[in-house]
């Protein structure tokens, strides 16, 4: 006879014979995430190996004269499931010797605007347009960040957030494939391949322009209203 799937029987059978094969190979214990697929459409496990294993595709990209002059790939990081994602434009100094994004005077702000909005850093995901240091610090040209976009949309793709918030002009630009200003573009809603995104200034801007600071807060309160609008 067929299995019919509506049977709910049947279904806490298969659950009770696969915990007895657990336990028959010696696990005793429930992992505290029992995950199922989810919006990300594979189980956590897996899901976090296809990132890593991006990482380590990118740790050894020569796909632009940036690896020529860099420490170390600075690859995105932070909860591979964010439902926020941050977007900067490249690594500096700081970054570049640690092989970690926004760790210098900018990231140390970002850090604290992401707490100031009551998240952790460690709970959202933040990653660059371009995984390389520029050399002092320059604007990525256009074609490195066409070798590089990739990574990124790859990196947005898996985690999979609900909003994505870009700093400055060439995360904003680069995502939403225009030239407009970052005046024009902050403080509104854009649709990115169905994930909200929202533009605001970069922290380095910030450090220098101090009234930017309030339009920026606005933002980031926008962002965390977009989020809480999908845990209702
Ligand atoms: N909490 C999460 O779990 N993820 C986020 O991105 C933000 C808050
Ligand atoms: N500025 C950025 O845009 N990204 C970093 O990772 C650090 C500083």
């Amino acid at each position: 006879m067929a299995e019919d799937p509506m049977n709910r029987n049947s279904a806490l059978d298969l659950a009770l014979e696969f915990l007895k094969q657990q336990n028959e190979l010696g696990v005793d214990t429930l992992p505290i995430h029992f995950a199922g697929p989810d919006r990300h459409g594979s189980p956590e496990g897996e899901f976090d190996d296809d990132l890593e294993s991006l990482r380590a595709k990118a740790i050894n990209c020569q796909a632009c004269s940036l690896c020529e002059g860099r420490s170390s790939v600075v690859f995105g990081e932070g909860n591979p499931r964010a439902d926020i994602m941050f977007v900067g434009e490249a690594p500096g100094a700081e970054e570049d010797r640690q092989g970690v994004p926004f760790v210098g005077a900018s990231g140390q702000l970002l850090t604290r605007m992401v707490e100031a909005m009551g998240v952790a850093r460690e709970d959202v995901y933040i990653a660059n347009v371009v995984n390389c240091r520029p050399p002092n610090n320059r604007d990525p040209l256009p074609e490195e960040i066409e070798k590089c976009e990739p990574y990124l949309i790859r990196q947005i793709e898996m985690v999979a957030p609900v909003v994505i918030c870009t700093l400055g002009r060439f995360a904003a630009q680069t995502l939403l494939k225009t030239t407009d200003s970052m005046g024009r573009l902050r403080g509104k809603i854009f649709d990115y391949h169905g994930v909200k995104l929202v533009p605001t200034y970069h922290p380095a801007a910030l450090l220098r322009n101090a009234q930017w600071k309030r339009p920026t807060w606005e933002d980031l309160k926008l962002v965390r209203t977009l989020y809480d609008g999908t845990k209702l």
